[in-house]
């Protein structure tokens, strides 16, 4: 398994010969301006909820590669309104698709479209594949819930957790997560896009440390394999 950082929540995961997008917010991100989003493969998109920053090129991605849209009941009828493909789905479901494992699992936050509409609740999901399990937060606080993860599907290789602090878990929130999905390699995003999430990186890398926790912070464009 290969996990890309795109900026921001984005993600590119490669399993079992797919390409999963996560989130794809990046021709709104300047820090992103090198990603070429025309030439991002997906066989997937998964989106944890309906803000701007989470969804802006969904529809340019999946109308170019014909991907197939994961994600809760209410962004899944929205983008299939446009003519793109989708798997529904919802908290506390599971799905085995051709990758591996979706479990869709609970997040705190709000999730509404940048029209206002509806967008349904945010989650977060589970990627289990044949050898690896990764959990990624979406927006969310902390929750108690998420000690249910690694009691119902097991050890994680990698949470993949909010660390920029108002809008979601900052630092102090995220190293209590991760004590809660009993993981200690933590890829960190949702920080520096915009004022409100800026953080020390060098402060955050060394608050993990000090709890003998890994926080990888990937520049733009680089991986963590498995
Ligand atoms: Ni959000
Ligand atoms: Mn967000």
């Amino acid at each position: 398994m290969k996990i890309t950082y795109l900026g921001h929540a984005s993600l590119s995961i490669e399993a079992h010969g797919k390409v999963i997008i996560v989130d794809p917010y990046i021709s709104g991100n300047e820090l992103a301006k090198d990603v070429n989003i025309d030439k991002l493969e997906a066989d997937y998109i998964l989106i944890t909820h309906a803000h701007e920053d989470h969804i802006l090129d969904v529809e340019a991605i999946a109308k170019r590669t014909g991907a197939t849209v994961i994600s809760n009941f209410e962004i899944v009828s929205y983008f299939e309104k446009k003519g793109i493909d989708g798997h529904p789905m919802n908290i506390g479901g599971t799905w085995q698709f051709e990758f591996g494992k979706i479990h869709m699992v609970n997040a705190l936050h709000s999730s509404s479209f940048p029209d206002g509409s509806y967008g349904g609740n945010a989650a977060g999901f589970v990627l289990e594949t044949k050898h690896h399990k990764i959990y990624i937060a979406g927006d969310t606080s902390l929750t108690y819930d998420m000690r249910l993860i690694p009691r119902l599907i097991g050890e994680l290789d990698l949470a993949v957790l909010p660390i920029g602090d108002n809008f979601t878990m900052g630092i102090k929130s995220a190293i209590k997560a991760s004590d809660f999905l009993e993981c200690k390699k933590i890829l960190g995003y949702h920080y520096d896009t915009f004022g409100y999430i800026e953080i020390d990186k060098i402060k955050a890398i060394t608050k993990f440390a000090k709890k003998r926790k890994e926080l990888n912070l990937l520049p733009i464009g680089d991986s963590l394999k498995f």
